[in-house]
């Protein structure tokens, strides 16, 4: 396992996510724990982007429950169908909010943040968690950013 993530600097987020997704596999790669791999993601997307909030919710019974996290506190248990993490969760994909104020239904854990991209965690046909990622600016996230999370997302 590498001791320090590489994270280049004045690059695109594309560019960034290509190079940190080599990295992040070798990370997971040796260990089994979900939640010990989710807390290196949220780590690592953490120190590559530094976005407001990153953090994975796991599904546990009837609703998701915060799990790894790197950011100010949060919501600790949100249920299914609810805000954009459990809209993701029931719908099985990804959900990109450019602006969280017109997302019916947002959960706001913080005032700060303003657009939100969450993930689902898929395992054999079943969402087991979701990766959640709020920026304190509108408009953060594209479908360059849907396709890179989802490709971390299959590593757990
Ligand atoms: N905004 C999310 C709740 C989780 S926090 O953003 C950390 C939602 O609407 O599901």
């Amino acid at each position: 396992m590498a001791e320090e993530l590489f994270v280049p600097k004045d690059v695109t987020r594309e560019e960034l996510y290509k190079a940190i997704y080599p990295q992040l596999k070798a990370l997971v790669t040796d260990e089994q724990d979900q939640i010990a791999n989710m807390a290196n993601i949220t780590s690592a997307l953490k120190e590559s982007f530094g976005f407001f909030w990153i953090g994975f919710y796991r599904v546990v019974g009837k609703r998701l429950v915060l799990g790894p996290f790197q950011g100010p506190i949060a919501c600790t248990s949100i249920a299914y169908g609810k805000g954009v993490c459990g809209n993701a969760w029931k719908e099985h994909k990804t959900i990109i909010v450019p602006d969280v104020d017109e997302f019916p239904g947002h959960i706001a854990c913080s005032s700060l943040s303003r657009s939100e991209i969450v993930v689902p965690v898929i395992l054999d046909d079943k969402v087991i968690a979701v990766l959640d990622i709020d920026s304190a600016e509108l408009n953060t996230f594209t479908e360059v950013d849907a396709y890179w999370l989802e490709k971390i997302c299959t590593l757990i």
